[in-house]
């Protein structure tokens, strides 16, 4: 009997055969990029992750670029928050002052930005909100197209709203268009969980709610045909690629919206994914390396096309070492 070993019987081979092929131009690096000067801080919830500056981030780009990675999506922490988040669209915003220097500097990158306003409101809330403290949906998608259009304005490729409200999508397309930024593609978080996995990012970025959760928004985790109804609004809406969000837990998702739509599919894998494997790396309870070329490779196998993560550097470099 043969049923299949044939095709095992050398490195060559498997490769050549292998269904999931992972690449670099399909990876996106996350940055979060912070005000001050000269600052490279680690993030102490994420090990070897890094708060930057707007001065010291283009070390960082630079660095990405050598290794082959050309995709980044920008994440910025303000100094001061209000209650309507008017830190995420003035000119000078952390995030502005970002994407124009990183423009000055390189070319060759593309800047993906998250849309949203949780890092800029001092309750944390993706949204303003009404008397009762309720997120008020049709008055915070008027603020997002702001936001979004002061992100293409600076200098960014592609935005990538993260909110949840409902109807963003179009009232982002319409507000870029009106700006003459009909190229713009749109990066949509349309099946977006609402997660215990974003714990460590809430650190990175400052943004945990500092009351209530995003339940109301942000999706069940137990809903796998809600995910295809969000996804078919958002493609109604004008969004150009469709993220699932996180990777690891919602493989059947990814896999779902792959079989049901003709757009690209991203998947994040996000900070709490990250951070387990890195912790649980360093105490030596897992090979590390080993781990992340699996978990990354089932992402890509799920359906994936385009992959968020903070091991983007590490695949890379394992791609150069033919470990993919
Ligand atoms: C919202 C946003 C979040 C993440 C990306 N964009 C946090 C949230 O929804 O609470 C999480 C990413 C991660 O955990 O890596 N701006």
């Amino acid at each position: 009997m043969n049923r299949g070993r044939r095709l095992r019987q050398s490195q060559n081979i498997r490769n050549l055969v292998s269904e999931t092929k992972v690449s670099k131009s399909s990876l996106i690096y996350p940055i979060f990029i912070q005000e001050g000067n000269n600052i490279k801080d680690e993030i102490k919830a994420m090990p070897n992750q890094f708060r930057y500056s707007v001065d010291t981030v283009s070390f960082e780009i630079e660095n990405l670029l050598k290794q082959g990675i050309n995709n980044v999506i920008l994440f910025g922490i303000p100094d001061k928050k209000d209650s309507v988040g008017t830190g995420a669209y003035i000119e000078n915003g952390i995030i502005q002052k970002a994407l124009r220097e990183i423009k000055k500097n390189f070319n060759e990158i593309t800047c993906i930005t998250d849309v949203c306003m949780c890092e800029y409101t001092n309750h944390g809330h993706c949204g303003i909100l009404d008397k009762n403290n309720i997120v008020d949906n049709d008055k915070t998608i008027q603020i997002l197209g702001k936001i979004a259009t002061s992100h293409i304005e600076a200098g960014a490729d592609i935005v990538a709203p993260s909110d949840m409200m409902d109807g963003r999508i179009k009232e982002i397309r319409k507000a870029l268009d009106n700006k003459g930024f009909v190229n713009t593609p749109i990066i949509s978080y349309a099946v977006k969980y609402a997660s215990a996995f974003y714990g460590p990012f809430r650190e990175a970025a400052d943004s945990a709610p500092s009351f209530g959760d995003r339940k109301t928004y942000q999706m069940d985790f137990r809903n796998r045909n809600e995910a295809i109804k969000e996804a078919f609004y958002d493609i109604e809406e004008g969004a150009d690629i469709i993220m699932v969000k996180p990777a690891l837990s919602y493989l059947d998702i990814i896999r779902d919206i792959k079989n049901r739509i003709n757009l690209p599919v991203c998947a994040y894998s996000v900070s709490g994914e990250y951070s387990m494997i890195k912790l649980a790396g360093e105490k030596g309870l897992i090979d590390e390396d080993k781990i992340i070329i699996e978990t990354t490779t089932s992402m890509y196998r799920a359906g994936s096309d385009i992959l968020i993560t903070y091991f983007a550097k590490e695949i890379a470099k394992f791609i150069d070492e033919g470990r993919f």
